[in-house]
């Protein structure tokens, strides 16, 4: 359903707000329950759109699914239906491509559509068909669809050219239930990696090293323990935030995170002149200053996330001075930059770094988010805007913000959503 945001700028955020649940997270260990041969429970799961259609393509594999309260739930996977997963569920969500390993290892084959590029890059799949093959399955494609099958699954030692977030996933899940043990170098080291490996290790998997380069995985014959498991928070979610607290000029205090998953951004902010101070599982975040302009590249974990990119962009766009931000992990992420020029902003860019120059006040506009990450900009910008911002696309930010608009009322923001009948979508199709 299309939906818009309508915002009126110039209020600081002020006062308390909790963070949901991971969504990259959720989605990782949703597929990895496929794994699970007895029921488990999951807390801490964000009842976004990307979620529902995650589940949506478990349960048509197999899983029941049966959400128990506002974000937990049950899934048990006695036994799967079926070992491809349609086009028409799956085409909505790229991480879909996360349910590979997890069929493949319970199945010994498994067919999901090949994901097309989409509005951040080309995002290739090479990695994962490496480190499946190597594991020795057997890797097509065909009529659209990866086709990966192998009556048994053999420990392999494999190097990530690069430290691919979702390969590192897919390999890991399939080699739980492979023969022997299996080493992937040059892992991804981000923490929803490591909170997959923590539930897995839950069920049963032997995963050792998750969170550092090497990941050693003994394989097991079965994953059969019951667990109560609790997604960790959404540190994208909890930056976007503190993007947003320091861009108004407000005081807010972001509840329920674990500061450490922040550092990269908590740095930046620092830099650019805002206090963030650090507590438990609390951060608060406060500006008292000019905004001071950065530079900042983009970088695998333990570096500057790249799904904070767009957000910091916004907030930079009112610094006192010239920042560069570059892009290294999508090649086509600066979208949001022709957005920002009209309210005013003043970014040029070139290849994959975007100049960032200052202005005094951006002025609010009609604009069109073009992925989930560059919509909360455009709604950060619209926050410190002059007038009314409108938000096109605004679905987009509901696939990965759980209650964004009722978060953000609760700061103090002036902010509304509504939903457009017979809107076109970014490809100029009709949604209904
Ligand atoms: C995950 C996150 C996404 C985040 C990204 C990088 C999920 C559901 N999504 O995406 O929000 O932006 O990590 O932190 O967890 N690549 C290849 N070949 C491959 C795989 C990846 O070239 O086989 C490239 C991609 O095109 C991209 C880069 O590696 O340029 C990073 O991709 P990857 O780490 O795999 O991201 P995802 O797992 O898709």
């Amino acid at each position: 359903m299309a939906q818009k945001i309508i915002v009126r700028g110039g209020r600081p955020l002020k006062g308390r707000v909790r963070v949901s649940g991971a969504k990259n997270a959720a989605l990782a260990i949703l597929c990895g329950a496929i794994l699970a041969e007895e029921s488990i429970v999951l807390d801490n799961i964000p009842n976004i759109s990307d979620v529902q259609h995650i589940i949506q393509a478990i349960t048509y594999l197999g899983a029941r699914v049966v959400w128990r309260k506002d974000d937990a739930l049950s899934v048990s996977v006695s036994a799967l239906k079926s070992r491809k997963a349609p086009y028409e569920l799956v085409k909505k969500l790229r991480a879909s491509n996360l349910l590979l390993g997890p069929v493949l290892a319970r199945c010994g084959e498994v067919r999901i559509p090949l994901p097309g590029g989409c509005n951040i890059g080309i995002r290739p799949m090479d990695l994962h068909f490496k480190g499946l093959s190597a594991l020795g399955a057997q890797v097509t494609i065909e009529r659209g669809y990866i086709w990966a099958r192998a009556p048994r699954l053999y420990g392999a030692q494999i190097y990530l050219d690069f430290p691919s977030v979702g390969a590192t996933e897919n390999i890991m899940m399939a080699a739980c239930l492979a023969e022997g043990q299996t080493l992937i170098e040059n892992a991804a080291k981000e923490p929803e990696v490591v909170d997959l490996a923590n539930f897995l290790n839950g069920i049963g998997a032997r995963i050792f090293g998750a969170g550092t380069d090497v990941i050693r995985i003994e394989g097991v014959k079965e994953l059969g323990r019951r667990i109560h498991y609790s997604v960790i928070p959404d540190r994208i979610e909890a930056g976007t935030f503190m993007v947003a607290a320091a861009a108004t000029g407000g005081k807010v205090k972001i509840e329920g995170v674990i500061p450490r998953h922040i550092q990269p951004l908590t740095a930046k902010l620092r830099e650019i002149g805002v206090e963030v101070v650090e507590g438990e599982d609390v951060l608060c975040v406060k500006r008292t200053q000019e905004l001071r302009p950065v530079n900042i590249k983009t970088m695998p974990y333990p570096g500057f996330p790249t799904d904070m990119q767009s957000q910091v962009i916004a907030l930079l766009t009112v610094a006192s001075g010239t920042s560069v931000v570059v892009e290294n992990i999508y090649e086509n992420r600066f979208q949001v930059a022709q957005e920002l020029r009209r309210m005013g902003a003043k970014i040029k860019v070139e290849g994959r770094a975007a100049i960032v120059e200052g202005v005094p006040q951006l002025c609010g506009a009609q604009v069109r988010a073009t992925d989930l990450r560059a919509g909360a900009a455009l709604v950060i910008a619209g926050l410190i805007a002059e007038e009314e911002t409108e938000v096109n696309g605004a679905e987009l930010i509901y696939r990965g913000y759980k209650d964004f608009e009722r978060k953000l009322a609760g700061l103090g923001a002036d902010i509304r959503t509504f939903t457009v009948a017979g809107e076109k979508d970014v490809a100029g199709k009709e949604k209904k």
